[in-house]
């Protein structure tokens, strides 16, 4: 079993699955599902090396690596992941 997990909760799952239906019940946002929108990009705060190598869609949009993915397109390998949405993270939506 593998351990998705957020700073409020975790969840488990199966080694080898992906993890855009854990991250949801998680509270990260999706939006196209298919790696091309960019709503549910996280960034890995702990176990990036437990999550699968990047795909081409992740690596098409330019701005993710090893710490920064799109959640509906990964899968976790094993052992346990934190992450944190990317949207929520940031201060946009309280600038003055
Ligand atoms: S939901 Fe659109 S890129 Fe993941």
């Amino acid at each position: 079993m593998a351990i998705l997990k957020t700073d409020q909760e975790e969840i488990e799952l199966q080694d080898r699955s992906r993890i855009k239906d854990v991250a949801e019940e998680l509270g990260i946002p999706f939006g196209c599902r298919s790696g091309i929108c960019g709503t549910c990009k996280i960034e890995v705060l702990e176990g990036e090396e437990n999550l699968d190598d990047l795909n081409e869609q992740e690596q098409a949009m330019g701005d993710r690596d090893r710490t920064h993915r799109l959640a509906c397109q990964c899968s976790i390998l094993k052992g346990t992941v934190k992450i944190k949405s990317e949207r929520y993270g940031s201060n946009v939506f309280f600038k003055r």
